[in-house]
């Protein structure tokens, strides 16, 4: 599905990153991951260390990438972190380092890539957003911030990235609770309750994801941008 396309995929030395990354490798695509402390050594997969908050490590490995592979045709703004707090218990601190890493690094590099895959006339980029992006959670202030905030960014590049005959597609992919290390700090019994609240009684494998981010990446989706696709097993929170 992806023969021919170079990928760059955000945070992708575990989780969800990893399995889209592992999917892309399978249908062909050209695979670069990025990650920030889990180093990786994964067939078919060329990895960079590259922090996402960091604009100059960000506009290097751009430069690399295009240096070597001369074009992107799809990416996968994915590195994500959590940080959890009742608002008037939030530490600021905590609150800038999500908004920081979700929303602006998500900025960071798709500042650089967008008009990149523009002037190429085409690309699609899929941005992670979550359930908690659409609905809001307690105890999340700053994660819903930012989550919502990449569906903004996402119904923005779709209209900016598409003028001049742009033909860049933008979508983002909203997943419900996915069994990662990211849920590793959530209590059991707070992730049955999620369980029972979806429609399928079951929380997202991560190959879950990644199917609905193949389906957007690819030109099977080729008359889809400006979308947000849940992916959440029919839950609502
Ligand atoms: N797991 C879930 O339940 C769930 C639900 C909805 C959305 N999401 C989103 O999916 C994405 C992947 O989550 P996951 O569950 O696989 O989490 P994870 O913690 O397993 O993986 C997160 C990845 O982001 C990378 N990362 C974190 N900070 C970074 C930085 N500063 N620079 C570069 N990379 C950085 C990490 O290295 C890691 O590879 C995130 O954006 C997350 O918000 C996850």
């Amino acid at each position: 599905m992806l023969e021919g396309k170079i990928a760059i995929i955000t945070g992708a030395s575990r989780g969800i990153g990893l399995e889209v990354a592992k999917l892309f490798v399978k249908e062909g695509a050209k695979v670069i991951g990025t990650y920030n402390h889990n180093e990786k050594n994964i067939d078919g997969i060329e990895f960079y260390k590259v922090d996402i908050t960091n604009r100059e490590e960000v506009k290097k490995f751009v430069d690399n990438v295009i240096n070597k592979y001369k074009k992107v045709d799809i990416l996968v703004n994915n590195a994500g972190i959590t940080s959890d707090s009742l608002t008037k218990k939030m530490n600021d601190d905590n609150f800038d380092k999500v908004i920081n890493t979700n929303l602006t690094g998500t900025y960071n590099i798709t500042k650089l890539v967008g008009p990149i895959m523009q002037d190429n006339h085409g690309g699609s980029i899929i941005n992670i957003s979550s359930i908690v992006g659409i609905y809001g959670n307690i105890g999340q202030i700053n994660y819903a911030a930012s989550k919502s905030g990449i569906i903004g960014m996402t119904h923005t590049w779709a209209k900016e990235f598409a003028l001049k005959d742009g033909n860049v597609r933008v979508n983002a992919v909203a997943p419900g609770y996915t069994m990662t290390e990211m849920l590793e700090t959530v209590p059991e019994e707070l992730l049955n309750k999620f369980k029972d609240m979806t429609l399928l009684k079951r929380l997202a494998e991560p190959k879950d994801i990644a199917n609905a981010v193949l389906f957007l990446a690819s030109d099977n989706a080729s008359y889809i941008t400006d979308e947000v696709l849940n992916v959440n097993g029919g839950m609502k929170l």
